[in-house]
């Protein structure tokens, strides 16, 4: 597995849980719990995204302007977050809130996969490529494993 596989595997857990819950939004627990599990997955795949994949790539001229784009957005993906978690529960903003949510990963999700991991592939040797698939999947695990 390459690091761009890896990232996707990442890339479709977070659409499969956005499906879910826009799904549920009429359904309080199940959307709460379906959020909760969305926030823990993205920030464990921004951290190790960061670390694995955007660090490398600051080391190239012409993958620095992406990369500070990518951590911009996640930036803005967790205020996103921060701002439905301040809602009450019966805040009739929630589910808006919540599909502005969604749009805004698959927004970032489809330009990473489109345009910065082609702009990537050009820079990063094969080995980069595997190791840091490596490096990527224990990353995201020990986040993913943090308590929340
Ligand atoms: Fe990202
Ligand atoms: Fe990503």
């Amino acid at each position: 597995m390459n690091i761009f596989e890896a990232l996707r595997v990442s890339h479709e857990t977070q659409r499969a849980l956005s499906a879910r819950l826009l799904a549920s939004l009429s359904d309080t627990p199940e959307r709460d719990r379906v959020f909760k599990e969305l926030k823990l997955e993205l920030k464990a795949h921004e951290i190790a995204e960061e670390r694995c994949f955007y660090v490398p790539l600051f080391a190239h001229d012409v993958t620095v302007d992406p990369s500070r784009h990518a951590i911009a957005e996640h930036h803005e993906i967790d205020e996103m977050v921060e701002d439905i978690e301040e809602l009450a529960s019966g805040s009739s903003s929630w589910p808006e809130a919540a599909k502005k949510l969604t749009h805004k990963i698959e927004h970032h999700l489809t330009e990473e996969e489109h345009k910065f991991f082609q702009e990537a592939g050009k820079v990063l040797t094969e080995s980069q490529k595997l190791s840091l698939a490596k490096e990527y999947e224990a990353e995201f695990l020990t986040q993913r494993l943090k308590p929340a």
